[in-house]
Order: C-alpha cells, then structure tokens, then sequence
C-alpha cells in the first residue's frame, strides 16, 4: 500500500480539489481510500458522503475505532472515503496525548494496507503536529503551489518539514490554479519548475470547470472528460504512480 499526501502549509491552494482527482484517477487501477483530515470535510462532500465520522477523530488516531467501519463507499468504482466531521477539530490535542503522537496516522493506515493499493491525504493546512504525522506516513508528498511569488516560500516551507525526517518522501510539486491571462502568473509558469527540483511540469488551470465539482459532487473528468484540467490530474497522477513505482496501467 501506498501513501500519497496532497499537502501543503498554505491554505486554499487546491488541495482537495487535488486529493479527490487524483484519488479518483488511482481508482481506475488500483483500490483506493481517500482519508479527509480536515474538518471541514470538503473532499468528503465533494465525493457525495456524509460528513460523519463513526466515533469521532480522536478514538480513529487513538486506534479505538475499527477503521473498516468508518470507511464509506462512493459512487465510484474502488474508491472509498474515511470521511471527516468537525471532531478534527480537536485532533492535534488527541494526537499530543497519544503515546506514538507523531507516528498515529502510519499507525492507523497499518491496519487498512490489505484492503487497499493507495491511500489519499487530503490535508488540512498548517504545520503542526498532524502535519508531522502526514509527512512520516506519506510515500509522496503532492504539493500545489499557486503561481504567485509566494509560492517558492511554500514550497521551502514544505521542504524544510520534509528534510527534518529521517526517511523523506518524495515531494512533487505542481501549479495550481494557474491564470494565464497575468503575467505574475505566467512569469512563475515558467521559472518556478526550473529554478526548483521538486517541480513537475504540471500545470493546472484556474477555471470554472472545477468549480463545478461542488454543484456536481464528483471529480472533474468525471462531467468535463475533454477539460484541460481533467488532463492535468491524470497527468498528475501518472507521475505520482511512476515515483510510486507502481505496476504499468491496466493492473491492479
Ligand atoms: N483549478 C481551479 N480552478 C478554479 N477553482 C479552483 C481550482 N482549484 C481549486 N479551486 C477552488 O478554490 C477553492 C479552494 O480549493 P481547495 O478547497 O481545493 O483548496 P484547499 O487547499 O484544500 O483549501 P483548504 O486549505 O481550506 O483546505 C475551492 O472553492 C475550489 O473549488
Ligand atoms: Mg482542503
């Protein structure tokens, strides 16, 4: 089983958006489980579940709660959700009391490695103690960056959290959000990927394609098969499965 964070310190960059493309993208291959980690449960909306979590997040990063029975399924084939509600809340105060406290979520997803080829993060923003957790359970780090002079910042963020680990995961990052109408925009489009080693050449789109994901309640490829978005989290998600080395297409 693999693990892929889509994670970053900054907030309101795509990171949800990416987590349920991406998952949704793993899904035609492999089984997959997306596990919302922020309570404000957005990606567990936009796959159309409820937002209830059987037991609440403290007794989940605890290891009380089966996570089998936490787990729901979605519309779409070999894609499940361990959906969040508002007890994330209070999930860092769980996890500092917790013995283990930074290794909890590896310690969870232990228990789902035979149910499951590839497990999602979708992250909440922040550096904290959660955040540490995610970078020690992740395989790779999928990190958006918005086209902005910032975003190198974040990207230096997310690196020095990564390199304070023994074992690192391996750190894609892609713009998100991209308007290619500013020039801001397409100076980052350009430099961002050569000055910086992390960096994909992905690039995907601000537009209102994706914004639909919450009228539709489904992921991107799913309604707009031809949008140039949808061509960039699959893009996205081949790169992710190539440095996860996982099997060629077609296999599960
Ligand atoms: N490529 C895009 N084009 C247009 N809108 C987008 C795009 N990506 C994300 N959005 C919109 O921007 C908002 C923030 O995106 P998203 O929720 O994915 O960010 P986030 O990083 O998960 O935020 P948070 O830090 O609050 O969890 C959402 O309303 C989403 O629909
Ligand atoms: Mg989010």
């Amino acid at each position: 089983m693999k693990v892929v964070a889509v994670y970053s310190v900054k907030g309101g960059v795509g990171k949800t958006t990416t987590a349920v493309n991406l998952a949704w993208e793993a899904a035609k291959h492999a089984r997959v489980l997306l596990w919302d980690l922020d309570p404000q449960a957005a990606s567990t909306y936009l796959l159309d579940v409820k937002p209830k979590l059987k037991g609440g997040a403290e007794a989940l990063v605890r290891g009380r709660t089966k996570v089998g029975q936490a787990v729901r399924e979605t519309a779409f084939e070999h894609l499940d959700v361990l959906p969040a509600d508002e007890s994330y809340r209070e999930v860092e105060l769980a996890l500092d009391h917790a013995r283990h406290s930074t290794q909890r979520l590896a310690m969870v997803l232990g228990d789902m490695a035979k149910k499951y080829d590839v497990v999602v993060l979708d992250c909440p923003p922040g550096a904290s103690l959660l955040a540490q957790n995610i970078i020690r359970a992740a395989d790779v780090v999928v990190l958006p960056l918005q086209p902005s002079p910032l975003s190198a910042r974040s990207l230096a963020q997310v690196r020095d959290i990564v390199h304070a680990e023994r074992i690192r995961p391996t750190v894609l990052g892609f713009i998100s959000m991209a308007d290619r109408r500013k020039l801001a925009h397409r100076t980052a489009i350009a430099e961002l990927p050569r000055v910086e080693k992390e960096m994909t050449d992905v690039v995907v789109p601000y537009t209102v394609v994706v914004e639909r994901m919450g009228a539709e309640r489904a992921p991107v490829a799913t309604f707009a098969p031809q949008a140039e978005a949808s061509d960039a989290f699959a893009r996205l998600w081949e790169l992710t499965a190539s440095t996860l080395k996982l099997r060629p297409r077609g296999k599960r």
